[in-house]
């Protein structure tokens, strides 16, 4: 099977998988379980966008929280615009990182992290993003366009 091939496969999975579930949490932790085991990458997971402290104008501050995931441990709370989460949150779109030595502020978890890609996932109505589909491989230059076309319409499946 080719990669288009898998990723059509895995989403008639997902789109089964997921059908009339409700709670958020145990979509992700499915889905990212379904993507790892489907295309055998390093690090398959989702970042929530969570409350973190109340800043000094009274005004809330939010961060990303690490959420299920499948692969080595990893980080648990990114800040707004940091690494290649917290770029994909700012810039609110799909960030593909050929190579991560070469992407300023990434964040490494595992040394063995080549190359990422990081999907947003927006609210019903479009307005915010409340999480983010994070993806690393062993490999340099692991994702292309047929990859974030597929895993950002994964991520429209998802509401939460
Ligand atoms: N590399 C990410 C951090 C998360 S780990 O890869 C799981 C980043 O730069 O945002």
């Amino acid at each position: 099977m080719n990669k288009e091939e898998k990723y059509l496969l895995l989403a008639k999975q997902v789109e089964a998988l997921i059908e009339g579930e409700k709670d958020g949490i145990a979509v992700m932790a499915n889905v990212c379980a379904a993507i790892h085991e489907a295309m055998g990458f390093l690090w398959t997971g989702f970042y929530r966008v969570v409350d973190s402290a109340v800043g000094a104008e009274g005004t809330q501050e939010r961060e990303l929280c690490l959420g299920p995931f499948q692969g080595p441990v990893a980080c648990m709370h990114i800040p707004f615009g940091r690494g290649v989460c917290g770029a994909a949150w700012q810039q609110r779109k799909t960030i593909v990182v050929p190579d991560v030595e070469l992407f300023p502020g990434h964040i490494a978890c595992s040394s063995l992290s080549r190359s990422e890609i990081v999907v947003p996932l927006f609210s019903a109505d479009g307005a915010d993003v409340v999480a983010v589909l994070d993806i690393d491989s062993r490999e340099l230059a692991t994702f292309d366009d047929t990859d974030r076309l597929h895993l950002e319409r994964i991520c429209r499946m998802i509401r939460l």
